[in-house]
């Protein structure tokens, strides 16, 4: 598939919580948190929204692929935490950035979601004759949070990320792998209205399994080896998923970039922020092959190939 990533941006609320901030109103430690999952530290949403973190991701995108919002032709928002039940996220972000041309719709296959778009985003680029799309992963699930559930709420964080796509001759997707396990929904699920619940144990065997399966498929289907590959983005779930993914890829942990230690599990949002973050750090480069694997609720997941 030729299509390729030219623009990212990202967004982080304001307020950073650190474990020891955690840890003052309610049972936990710096050490319990760090230990199990990596983490140090979040940002959690109080004036911020995900439309307007989106929006702010979404314009440096664009300004980063040098690209004006009246050239977009797909915004595909992929989020569980919307500020609104409809309109869609990607049709608010479409008013506020201007993209008057784009078709503009949301995708919720939850920490997968960003992945799911990104795929959905290029099928359109590929078969349905558009040039350029835009693709947000976007949470504030700090909402959803029990804030009294400290086996839950210390895990997770608030932000966006988008990704600017345009059809292109040559690079681009290489291959993607892709699936879900609806027998096991719950596992990790929010009734509306309600907290989000997770059996994190179950959660944690389903990564380690799957994660490397997948990766592994998308890389048959590119006629790739694990070695061939100069960075894996793993969705930012936890520290010891994407160390255990590294072993069975048997990959050095140096080509897993992480985040999570500053911006805790971000759901859809996880792989464009890192994914902005590191081209911020100017870590890509021409012809670099990046395997992109997403997985959460539903059960869902997928890995993505790209050749930046
Ligand atoms: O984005 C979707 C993908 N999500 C994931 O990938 C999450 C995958 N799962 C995980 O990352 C891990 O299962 C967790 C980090 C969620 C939990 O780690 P664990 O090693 O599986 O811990 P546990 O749930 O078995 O809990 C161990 C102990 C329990 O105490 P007892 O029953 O052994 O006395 C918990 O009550 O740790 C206790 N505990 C805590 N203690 C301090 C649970 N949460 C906390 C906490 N602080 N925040």
């Amino acid at each position: 598939m030729k299509v390729k990533i030219t623009g990212t941006g990202s967004c982080l609320p304001k307020l950073r919580v650190t474990n020891d901030d955690l840890g003052q109103i309610m049972e936990t430690s710096d050490e319990w948190i760090r230990s199990r999952t990596g983490i140090t530290a979040r940002h959690i949403a109080v004036e911020e929204t995900t439309t307007g973190m989106s929006t702010e991701a979404a314009d440096k995108a664009l300004k980063n692929a040098e690209i004006s919002a009246e050239d977009v032709d797909i915004i595909i928002a992929a989020t569980v935490s919307a500020d609104k039940h409809l309109p869609g996220l990607a049709c608010e972000v479409q008013k506020n950035i201007g993209a008057e041309n784009a078709v503009a719709f949301d995708i919720n296959a939850a920490c997968s979601g960003f992945l799911f778009a990104l795929d959905t985003a290029a099928l359109y680029l590929e078969h349905g004759g558009y040039q350029h799309a835009l693709v947000i992963g976007a949470e504030t699930l700090s909402k959803m949070m029990d804030w009294t559930d400290r086996s839950t709420c210390v895990l997770f964080g608030d932000g966006a990320g988008a990704a600017f796509l345009t059809a292109s001759e040559e690079g681009g997707i290489l291959s993607q792998s892709v699936g879900s396990n609806g027998e096991k929904w719950e596992v990790l699920s929010c009734p509306k209205g309600g907290y989000l619940q997770m059996n994190g144990q179950e959660v944690f065997k389903f990564a380690v399994r799957t994660v490397p399966l997948c990766v592994e498929d998308a890389l048959e289907k590119a006629g790739m080896k694990a070695d061939d590959v100069d960075l894996f983005l793993l969705h930012q779930a936890n520290v010891r998923i994407l160390q255990s993914v590294a072993k069975r890829l048997k990959q050095p942990e140096e080509k897993f970039p992480m985040n999570m230690n500053e911006c805790g599990n971000t759901s859809a949002a996880s792989l464009p922020i890192l994914m902005a973050q590191l081209d911020e750090q100017g870590r890509f480069h021409r012809g670099n092959k990046v395997v992109l694997s997403g997985f959460g609720a539903g059960l869902t997941w997928g890995a993505t190939i790209i050749e930046w």
